[in-house]
């Protein structure tokens, strides 16, 4: 069978590969300690799991208005306000099947072939799939650890070109877990007010998962409130990352767009997540709050540990599960076996000698690094970060 041509901008991420090589070590019955997947470790909590049984057992099992049940957008647009103070109305709001599908719906609508999209680096990898996929053209800006990977309103102006349409990035991101303060994204406002032509997707789908304090949207930003288009969902914050459910807020012409699209692909999102997102979002937020400390916990314990390990660099995550040092300086050198020459050697080295899965940088636009994902238990990370320590310090 010939499979359509415009499936060719499509490679399978490398977060998936990882997982892939790391189940078979497994299966070999290598212990093998996964940090290479981006998913919270802890359970739904039961108040929610609750919600979905009910809706279960009341028949709430039919399909739903394409765009999502009233009492969600509702609810939506409720946190919306106590959480970040952004006025949405429920047409402004639109739940999908996952973030990532909100993310597919706002490109796909907002992108034309030819236009150029800003993506700065360190960048999660399925933006720029999602663009090559639209016909568009990735620009991509470099960020380095020196700068906590955020990027300067300089940087920002001097990749702008009459064909930039739209502007990717998240805070807290993944994979760098940089966390943009209100300041720095007012830095980066001044620059999109000169621009009128430039939509932002704001992914925020690690929001609850801050260590430093208040989250800040860059939808706070009234000037830029008819092209910025909100990017959240459940599966972060809630630990729900099987439930499929994430949602967009942005102006009403977009989310009829993407309703539009919707009402094609898959008709909307599964209802009794639907409501099980309801008693989440409305209810308290302190098993939120709790899984948050323990993050904070394991990121306190594994930048210590890798700052101790000599030729890593790292930066300090202000947010999200993951760590992304610099390992640049170990390329060139060897076991005695196997030589560093890319970041994907090195996380294979890792994988092979110390039995530690991570994921190369080169996966998110940033060769010399790798992303590990600390969405595991303390137990768990000592152990992976003695191996990773005595796997490094073999290298001469
Ligand atoms: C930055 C970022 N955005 C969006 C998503 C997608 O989330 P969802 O599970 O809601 O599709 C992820 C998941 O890894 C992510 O890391």
């Amino acid at each position: 069978m010939q499979i359509a041509q415009r499936l060719n901008t499509i490679t399978e991420p490398q977060t998936i590969k990882m997982a892939k090589l790391s189940r078979e070590l497994k299966a070999k019955g290598i212990n093998v300690i996964d940090l290479s997947l981006g998913e919270p470790d802890f359970r739904t909590p039961e108040h929610i799991n609750e919600a979905a049984i009910k809706a279960i057992n009341d028949g709430f099992t039919k399909y739903t208005p394409v765009a999502g049940i009233a009492d969600l957008l509702e609810a939506i647009s409720i946190k919306l306000k106590r959480d970040n103070n952004l006025d949405y109305s429920k047409e402004e709001i639109i739940v999908s099947t996952g973030a990532k599908q909100s993310l597919a719906n706002a490109i796909l609508s907002i992108v034309d072939p030819g236009d150029e999209v800003i993506i700065p680096t360190p960048y999660w990898v399925t933006y720029s799939s999602l663009v090559l996929f639209a016909g568009g053209i990735p620009k991509f800006i470099p960020c380095g650890v020196k700068d906590d990977f955020k990027l300067t309103p300089e940087l920002l102006e001097q990749n702008i070109t009459s064909k930039s349409k739209l502007f990717i990035f998240s805070s807290p991101c993944n994979p760098t877990g940089s966390v943009y303060s209100k300041k720095e994204l007012e830095g980066l406002v001044s620059v999109f007010k000169r621009y009128p032509q430039i939509v932002i997707i704001s992914d925020e789908i690690y929001e609850y998962i801050n260590f430093i304090g208040h989250h800040e949207s860059i939808a706070q930003f009234t000037e830029l409130r008819d092209r910025v288009v909100v990017i959240n969902g459940m599966s972060k914050g809630f630990a729900m990352t099987g439930w499929r459910l994430g949602y967009m807020a942005a102006p009403k012409v977009l989310v009829q767009a993407c309703e539009k699209l919707q009402a094609q692909f898959t008709s909307g999102a599964n209802s009794i997540t639907q409501k099980a997102s309801i008693t989440a979002l409305l209810s308290s937020l302190d098993a939120t709050k709790k899984m948050t400390e323990a993050f904070k916990e394991r990121r306190d314990f594994i930048i210590g540990a890798l700052k101790k390990m000599p030729g890593v660099i790292t930066n300090m995550p202000g947010g999200a599960f993951y760590a992304f040092p610099e390992i640049s300086s170990f390329y060139g050198k060897s076991d005695g076996t196997t030589t560093i020459t890319n970041d994907e050697e090195f996380s294979m080295y890792l994988l092979n000698k110390a039995n530690v899965a991570t994921v190369c940088g080169c996966a998110f636009g940033a060769s010399g690094c790798i992303r590990i994902s600390y969405a595991a238990s303390l137990d768990q990370l000592k152990l992976a970060m003695e191996r990773m320590g005595a796997a490094l310090s073999e290298l001469k």
